[in-house]
């Protein structure tokens, strides 16, 4: 049995995807247990950049399996416009599997999200308006449609209707809103439910048969622990759970058959979206971060608000997860830096927190304590071994891992497969 976890550490765009493609090409099966096409994964293959929003970032090693479990929230349209894109570049997408049980995004779902974002004005939570939060709602609301239900017609249309006429009635009633049609969602989902049957099945069977038989299996978190629903930044938030323990009921695979868990640490630190950031650099070392490392959102296109890197941040991740290695990612963007700053704790009114605190009201007051580090400024994106490595990235590195108490297991010092440093050898072993 061999299954490897990757989870964010920070508030997502880590680089997950580049790990994800990097362990990849040493396992069979790449699961996306949580979240939807608000992800979105860029990774880079023989020089070519591909983007990636809903399915598994495994899609570009040939012969393994990809799956989007019961967890995900799935758009077909999203989903179906994907292969499209991956198939002109000459990628086959028939080992792709998709969870009879993953809950459907529908058109009211996105006319939400942009309407509650409205109605929150300056509270607003900044989301990528791709339906995640409505969606994800509808699920715990009992009203969620399922992909079993969309590619079973009668069903559909039935389902469909009974939820179209509360929709209908609020967006008209609360939104003052036009009404969606009927017959227009039934026709272009009925589409959709023609071409996506093929890849459905019972991937909580399918998963548990693939461990059992000692498939190597790689769990592709999407967002990250600080936009976890229960413990992010709270209502600065996404609707899952990307933290490890989501992999349990987004796919129905049991902790127990978890081996190990890496966690994706940027060796900066950025957010999208609204909501408190201790480390953040709204100066010229902000713009800096920014520029270096192209920090504009992959979904949304928007500019990332940047900062130093938090330590607090992925040690709270590390004990939440249960991180057994770090995949530090982007080590590189730092080559230009005469020094390079770490927070490695929070002080609050004079007192050192031993937490993180649940109450955003403290997080925005809390006064990050930085240790200072003497840059590398040197080209490290060709880099091959740890050893090799500059003494002051090195110090910088061991900090890290002795502030958070995870171990280092891969150092990233470019987007490519090749610039990847491998400190933890046989990963799956
Ligand atoms: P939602 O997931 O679209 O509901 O957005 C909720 C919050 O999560 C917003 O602050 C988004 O910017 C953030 N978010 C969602 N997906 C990602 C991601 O893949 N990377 C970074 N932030 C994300």
């Amino acid at each position: 049995m061999s299954t490897v976890i990757i989870s964010g550490t920070q508030w997502g765009d880590e680089g997950k995807g580049k790990i994800v493609d990097y362990l990849a090409s040493q396992a069979n099966v790449v699961v996306r247990f949580q979240g939807g096409s608000n992800a979105g994964h860029t990774v880079t293959v023989n020089g070519e950049e591909y983007k990636l929003r809903l399915i598994p970032s495994g899609i570009l090693c040939k012969d393994t399996l990809c799956v989007i479990a019961n967890g995900v929230v799935f758009d077909p349209q999203v989903f179906l416009e994907e292969v499209e894109t991956i198939k002109s570049r000459g990628i086959d997408t028939s080992n792709i599997r998709i969870s009879n049980r993953a809950h459907v995004v529908m058109p009211w779902h996105k006319i939400f999200d942009e309407l509650n974002e409205e109605l929150r004005g300056d509270k607003k939570i900044g989301t990528t308006k791709r339906g995640i939060g409505p969606c994800y709602i509808d699920k715990a609301d009992r009203i969620g449609i399922r992909v079993c239900d969309l590619i079973d017609p009668e069903e559909f249309a039935a389902r469909c209707r009974e939820v179209l006429t509360q929709k209908n009635f609020i967006l008209r009633k609360v939104f003052n809103h036009a009404p969606i049609s009927y017959e227009k969602v039934l026709n272009e989902y009925e589409i959709y439910a023609e071409k996506i049957a093929p890849y459905v099945c019972d991937t909580i069977t399918l998963l548990n048969e693939e461990i059992d038989a000692g498939k190597k299996v790689l769990f592709e978190g999407a967002q990250a622990t600080m936009l976890d629903i229960d413990y992010g930044t709270y209502p600065y938030v996404t609707a899952s759970h990307p933290i490890s323990s989501g992999v349990g009921v987004g796919t129905g695979v049991a902790p127990k058959k978890i081996d190990k868990v890496f966690g994706v640490v940027k060796a900066y630190c950025t957010r999208v979206g609204e909501g408190p950031f201790p480390t953040e650099q709204l100066n010229e070392i902000g713009d800096k971060l920014r520029t270096a490392g192209h920090e504009f959102g992959t979904v949304t296109g928007r500019p990332r608000r940047t900062g130093w890197l938090d330590a607090c941040v992925v040690k709270y991740a590390g004990q939440l997860s249960g991180i057994d290695y770090m995949a530090v990612t982007r080590l590189d963007i730092l080559d230009d830096f005469d020094e390079i700053k770490m927070c490695v704790a929070y002080e609050v009114d004079g007192k050192i927190l031993n937490e993180i605190p649940a109450s955003l009201k403290v997080l925005a007051r809390v006064n990050p304590i930085y240790e200072t580090f003497e840059g590398w400024k040197s080209d490290i994106s060709q880099v091959k071994t740890y050893d090799e490595l500059p003494d002051n990235a090195k110090k910088y590195l061991e900090r890290m891992a002795e502030v958070t108490k995870i171990d280092l297991g891969i150092i990233s010092v470019g987007p490519n497969r090749d610039q990847t440093i491998v400190v933890a050898e046989n990963i799956f072993e």
